[in-house]
């Protein structure tokens, strides 16, 4: 029988990402020295005590069904830090815990957006916004930024319609490390009071910063009533596997929300939560060490491209950089393709992340030093470069 998917599913492609790292792992198993410079995780362990707790909660039975919304103290726990690092004016009754940020910012989407109406995109963009969109029978309106302004967004007024709903701002961004100045910032306040519009503000870089700050946009003016603000633990704790994200929003979009999760996967799993628990209330030395060391191999990254004559805008943040690769000839699918399968070496293409960014590859900087150092060897002895000075 011919299988007929929905026609919301096949509008969507497979995730690039998740795809090449699939492909990093059955080259490894193959026994060939991968170097994955494609991954969105911190190469650390989650911290030992984090692990510890999550024993204890199983030990203990932790091991039922939790309040949909999430546990009551890590509610709060999320509500005094928003209130501390944020200044977001939340309390327990405007956030929601979920399997993720991801399923998050599925769960947002799909509570805003109808048919036919426009979420707007910075682009390039994080691989999974426009699936979301798309899954949630909206359109994506793409906005492209430029290198040469730090991939930071401007000019919208115009590129708003009649359709456009919703911003999606992500700030330290993936897949450029851009960080929002406060100015951008404002600009985009200013938009979305002035043509009503609701703003998801995805923060999970947040702490994952060197030379800048971050700024909530829920911080200013007006803007805690129409938006909604995402974050989790997978970066900042390293708990990629534990799927623990949140929203902050007024209180009617996380009853849109809840809805969606009583109906999809109920609550996010109760053992995480108490490990959870333990990553906000317990030392947070272990995050600065990380900070330190993913800013070392970024530099170092950085003078490595550009020693082999590949110029990049410097990130601020995340452990991303988004580089035009143009002069090695062709497009990235076939500068990666050739990183690939010549040097198994992981990068993404930038088509994955908008129209517009066929020239440009994201390279991940979430693993160790020395492999950083080889795969920069091996790009250059691939596209035969000699040092430029
Ligand atoms: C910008 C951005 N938002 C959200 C997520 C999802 O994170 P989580 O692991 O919490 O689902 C990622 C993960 O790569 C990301 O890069």
């Amino acid at each position: 029988m011919a299988v007929k998917l929905s026609k919301r599913v096949n509008c969507v492609g497979d995730s690039a990402t998740i795809r090449l790292n699939d492909v990093a792992n059955r080259l490894r198993l193959d026994g060939k020295d991968v170097i994955n410079l494609g991954v969105g995780e911190p190469d650390f362990d989650t911290p030992l005590f984090i692990r510890e707790a999550a024993k204890r909660a199983i030990g203990d039975g932790d091991t039922h069904y939790a309040p949909s919304l999430g546990k009551q103290r890590l509610r709060e726990d999320i509500a005094d830090k928003l209130r501390e690092d944020n200044r977001i004016d939340a309390s327990p009754k405007n956030i929601i815990v979920s399997a993720g940020a991801k399923h998050i910012i599925f769960m947002a989407i799909n509570a805003l957006l109808d048919g036919e109406e426009e979420a707007m995109l910075f682009c390039p963009a994080w691989v999974s916004y426009e699936a979301c969109i798309k899954l949630a029978g909206g359109r994506v309106n793409w906005v492209k930024t430029k290198e040469e302004d730090a991939f930071q967004p401007s000019d919208l007024q115009d590129k708003i319609n009649k359709k456009t709903k919703l911003l999606v701002v992500n700030s330290p961004n993936n897949p450029t490390g851009s960080v929002y100045k406060k100015d951008t910032l404002k600009m985009i306040r200013d938009l979305a009071i002035d043509r009503d519009l609701y703003v998801i503000s995805d923060e999970i870089y947040e702490k994952i910063i060197y030379e800048a700050d971050h700024i909530s946009l829920a911080s200013f003016d007006g803007m805690a009533e129409r938006t909604i603000t995402v974050n989790g633990f997978s970066k900042s704790y390293a708990m990629t596997g534990w799927r623990l994200g949140y929203a902050c929003a007024p209180k009617e979009i996380i009853g849109g929300m809840l809805k969606i999760q009583q109906h999809s996967v109920t609550c996010a799993a109760s053992f995480s939560q108490e490990a959870a628990i333990k990553a906000m209330e317990g030392p947070q030395d272990n995050l600065k060490r990380m900070v330190e060391e993913f800013k070392r191999r970024r530099d170092i990254l950085i003078e490595g491209l550009n020693s082999i004559g590949i110029r990049c805008v410097r990130p601020a943040g995340a452990f991303y950089t988004f580089v035009d690769v143009s002069k090695f000839g062709g497009d990235s699918n076939a500068f990666c393709e050739k990183m690939l399968r010549e040097g198994y070496v992981v990068m993404i293409p930038g088509y994955a992340f908008g129209p517009g960014w066929e020239k440009y590859v994201r390279i991940s900087y979430a693993a160790p030093l020395e492999k950083i150092e080889e795969a920069l060897l091996r790009m250059e002895k691939i596209f035969a470069l000699g040092k430029q000075k």
